[in-house]
């Protein structure tokens, strides 16, 4: 039987990091995953793909309708959806290589097929050849997760589908029905609607984004109405039927919609299945996650967990954080993670970023707040990009000044929050980014205009 210092399940971002850090550390790595390409959901059929189709498709869309305004005449132009699905499966493929190219260069041993535990330290991997039994005085699940199912739709891989299809049709759909405004809802429905869908989102709350600062997700709404979407909230989704030639979607209290395409996109749920974690002697919560101490043992020592399998946002970069913090606990006895300071991006047109609390966290914890807004059309680079939606907030504690939150919306929001998210892990003060000197003209002004406007000086609003 083969024996290593560390056994990693999955080689999503948590698992594959935290195998790299565990190599660098000097540890014996091995990795399993199931699926033949290495990356996880993330890089296979999630973060990557429909980012490289939101960059595709915003392209097209503003070779369509806003070359113009900078003076480009095009006389002709047509859609290649083929190459464009190419283009984005060769940056999938790419990066994927990349992670098999890193787990060698670090002498991580990678088996490929199904992990299943056989006993605490023991973990038996099935695959086409004949099961590998192997152990590890250390264990890491980073098996991530997959689509929460919705009572009465049954992705079919047909009309009805979930993210995974929708980075694949081969035609736009002529109406595309997505059920839930989350953030997954927005960026591939923005997708298929700049290239040429009729987009309805569904949403049972009476907002879009839960989660997101309500200022921003108010503003957001009316920028995604504004370009086309066409939104029915307070509807709830009661079941979906797939038909030869259309499906038809069930809403509470209103009539059916028809539509020929279903995207289905109301949340995830930690990814457990055939694990045998009672061999193991784990236990999981009222929802389906695996409970972990700070230091990411789980109740059974020796076994670990990370990212969407635990409690917390299901993003992959807080998964990567706990994966090298968890193992740099185990090789060093140090590890940790600002969970205060954990950035979330929604990749539509304009991007909508955010960091630490929103305000209305602020309000229920009884916390006083200064709050400054800056407006990106206040800013000369966003005029001179002709996008000039959105603005900045910055939240700072009252009595310190000590940042607690800022949220963005506008062009390039996703790297903008960055800043924010440094200066949040330093404990800066909002009169810390006002005092920095950014570079004019550049997007991050408007950060420090939001910073000033803290304390009422911003200069250009
Ligand atoms: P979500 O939880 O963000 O949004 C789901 C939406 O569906 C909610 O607004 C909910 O109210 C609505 N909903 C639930 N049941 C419904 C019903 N019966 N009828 C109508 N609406 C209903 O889930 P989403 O968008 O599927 O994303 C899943 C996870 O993936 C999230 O944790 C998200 O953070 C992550 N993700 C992150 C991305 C990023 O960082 N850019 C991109 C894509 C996903």
């Amino acid at each position: 039987m083969q024996e290593y210092d560390l056994l990693v399940i999955g080689a999503g971002p948590g698992g594959y990091v935290a195998a790299i850090r565990a190599a660098q550390l000097g540890m014996r790595v091995a990795c399993i995953e199931k699926e033949p390409r290495l990356g996880g959901t993330c890089l296979r059929v999630g973060c990557i793909p429909s980012k490289a189709l939101l960059e595709s498709s915003e392209l097209y869309e503003e070779a369509l309708k806003g070359f113009g305004k900078h003076g480009i005449q095009i006389d002709k132009m047509s859609l290649d959806l083929g190459a464009m699905q190419k283009r984005k499966d060769s940056v999938v493929g790419a990066l994927t290589k990349g992670i098999e190219a890193l787990l060698e260069k670090n002498k991580i041993s990678s088996y490929q097929g199904v992990a299943r535990f056989s006993g605490p330290a023991r973990v038996t991997v099935e695959s086409k050849q004949s099961p590998t039994e192997l152990t590890a005085r250390h264990i890491l699940i980073a098996t991530g997760s997959k689509v929460a199912t919705l009572p009465g739709v049954t992705p079919d891989g047909h009309r009805i589908g979930t993210s995974t299809e929708a980075l694949d049709y081969k035609k736009p759909p002529e109406h595309l029905v997505v059920i839930g405004a989350g953030v997954i809802g927005l960026e591939l429905g923005s997708v298929w609607r700049r290239l040429g869908s009729k987009v309805t989102v569904l949403e049972y709350l009476d907002r879009i984004l839960p989660g997101t600062d309500d200022e921003v997700a108010a503003e957001a709404f009316k920028i995604f109405k504004k370009q086309g979407l066409h939104f029915e909230l307070s509807s709830r989704v009661t079941g979906a039927t797939s038909k030869k030639k259309h499906a038809r979607v069930e809403v509470e209290g209103r009539e059916p919609i028809e539509c020929d395409q279903v995207l289905l996109c109301t949340g995830r749920v930690p990814m457990t299945d055939g694990l045998g974690l009672e061999a193991a002697g784990i236990a999981l919560d009222d929802r389906g996650r695996i409970p972990v101490a700070a230091d990411f043992q789980t109740t059974v020592p020796g076994i670990y967990a990370v990212g969407d399998v635990i409690e917390g946002p299901m993003l992959a970069h807080k998964a990567e954080e706990e994966g090298v913090a968890c193992v740099e606990k185990i090789a060093t006895g140090y590890g940790h993670v600002d969970y205060r300071a954990i950035p979330s991006v929604a990749y539509t047109h304009p991007e909508i970023a955010a960091v630490g609390q929103t305000e209305k966290q602020l309000q229920e914890s009884g916390t006083e707040y200064n709050k400054g807004l800056f407006h990106f059309r206040g800013n000369g680079r966003a005029r001179a990009l002709a996008q000039t939606e959105g603005f900045v907030k910055m939240l700072a504690d009252r009595e310190t000044d000590r940042l607690l939150g800022v949220h963005i919306i506008g062009p390039r929001a996703g790297d903008l929050i960055a800043e924010a998210a440094m200066a949040m892990a330093f404990h800066a003060s909002s009169e810390d980014i006002a005092r920095t000197c950014h570079a004019h003209p550049s997007l991050s002004e408007a950060l420090k205009e939001a910073a000033m406007a803290v304390q009422g000086s911003a200069i250009h609003a």
